[in-house]
């Protein structure tokens, strides 16, 4: 199997110590495949939505944005298709009692301890609770195992509100839940999750080139993040693998430490979720294109990535290590409209007070057009490492010198290289170099 250099564990422990990912109620032995983002995690996971939005929202005329609720009528999950077939074939170890994805295994025993396994049996994924107050008369409701049926349901709405003719779609950020089985791979496949869709609608006929049109797109957006073009890659779906809705399917595919694996789905799903719709819930979900003076059930592209995966290839993409004077350097290459921290001012001497307001008025200086942070917790080794590692592409420093030249020492990330710059051209310089953020 195909691997990166990189191993999830060091991913998982910088993480971790620098706070971009925590096991979730960790505190309490935590809970399987559930995660919470530190205070860095949470700026790389908003960065990564954000240009997910601007990419197929703002600089786009066609797409209009959503955010539908979670807990849905269960109605919508019977005409779907989730309620009768999101679910994994399953067997249970007799002996060491552990629970297998059938489609998993290799041979016919357990292949923890060689135990005899069961019949397989069909589990739901899906979560199960309870809308409510009244003892005996609450309703079971699911918590939505995908973003996309929000935004089917909510296909008239937008489009009458919205006034769009078709080719248009509808694109949501948002939570998703599913119990799986096959869990392991630090966040890769998560309980509690995010996903990006957009559901396209078009005119059927004209759905495989808009189809083609997805793939390329979505493609590229990855490498836009600055995840190297080596590392993705697009698997079609055999027929077999296709999903109960899907005509066609295309995998984005990252080269993750554990082998290629997928990023984002881009679905063909024809016309089959606005046709089971219109049947359950009995409203018209057809379309009226008066210019041909047409009716239909438009065909839907669906491009659906995961937030949490986008997360972790970028983090596994900009890790590199190198020797320096013979000490192991960690840093993450980060792109700069991804960096957590856009600029870290620090002190070269925490105990002289002329430097360190020097230090604080600089940041206060950058604040307001991004973040930027002072540290004086270290010495300045330390304090450049942690930068490193946490992917700050810029760091300030204010010497004994700079009280008397006025000068400071801005030093880039990748390459450390330092220039001495007029304190009064700071702001200037690190514009130029983060690219107009
Ligand atoms: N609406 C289509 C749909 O949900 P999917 O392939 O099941 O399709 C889309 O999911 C994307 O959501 C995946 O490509 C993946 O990035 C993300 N995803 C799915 N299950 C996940 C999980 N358990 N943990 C993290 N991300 C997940």
């Amino acid at each position: 199997m195909e691997k990166t250099g990189v191993e999830l564990k060091d991913i998982a422990n910088l993480c971790k110590r620098r706070g971009y990912i925590f096991q979730s109620s960790e505190i309490y032995g935590g809970i399987g495949s559930v995660w919470d983002y530190g205070p860095l995690g949470v700026e790389l996971k908003n960065a990564v939505k954000r240009e997910w939005w601007k990419s197929m929202v703002y600089d786009r005329d066609d797409v209009e944005g959503l955010d539908a609720a979670i807990l849905m009528n269960p109605e919508v999950w019977k005409a779907s298709g989730h309620v009768a077939s999101f679910a994994d074939l399953l067997v249970d170890c007799l002996e060491c009692k552990k629970r297998f994805r059938i489609d998993k295994l290799e041979g016919k025993d357990c292949p923890e301890c060689g135990g005899k396994l069961t019949e397989p049996k069909s589990f739901n994924l899906m979560f199960k609770t309870q809308v409510g107050s009244v003892e005996g008369q609450a309703t079971d409701v699911y918590l939505r195992p995908e973003t996309a049926q929000g935004i089917f349901v909510n296909f008239e709405n937008v489009l009458n509100s919205s006034r769009k003719k078709l080719p248009f779609g509808i694109a949501q950020i948002g939570k998703a839940f599913r119990n799986e089985i096959t869990t392991g791979n630090f966040t890769f496949r998560s309980r509690e999750f995010e996903q990006m869709e957009l559901e396209f609608f078009v005119k059927p006929g004209e759905d495989e080139k808009w189809y083609d049109y997805w793939v390329a797109a979505r493609l590229e957006w990855y490498t836009s993040l600055g995840i190297r073009k080596e590392h993705l890659r697009l698997r079609e779906h055999e027929k077999e693998e296709l999903a109960h809705y899907a005509k066609r399917c295309h995998d984005v595919e990252y080269l993750f430490p554990m082998g290629w694996s997928e990023l984002e789905g881009i679905a063909n799903r024809a016309d089959f979720d606005l046709k089971q719709h219109s049947r359950l819930s009995g409203q018209d979900l057809v379309y009226f294109d008066d210019a041909a003076d047409e009716r239909f059930i438009p065909y839907v592209i669906e491009p659906s990535g995961g937030v949490d995966r986008a997360v972790l290839a970028v983090l596994v993409d900009a890790y590199r290590t190198e020797t320096v004077r013979d000490r192991k350097r960690v840093y993450l290459a980060l792109d700069n409209r991804l960096a957590p921290i856009k600029v870290a001012v620090l002190p070269l001497l925490k105990n002289r007070p002329e430097i360190v307001e020097m230090a604080k008025g600089i940041r206060d200086d950058l604040r307001g057009d991004y973040r930027a942070v002072y540290d004086d917790t270290a010495s300045i080794g330390r304090l450049y490492r942690r930068q490193d590692e946490i992917g700050t592409p810029y760091c300030v420093t204010v010497d004994v010198e700079s009280l008397d030249d006025g000068k400071v020492t801005i030093r880039e990330r990748d390459s450390m290289e330092q220039d001495r710059v007029d304190v009064s051209r700071v702001k200037e310089v690190l514009r130029e170099r983060l690219c107009g953020l």
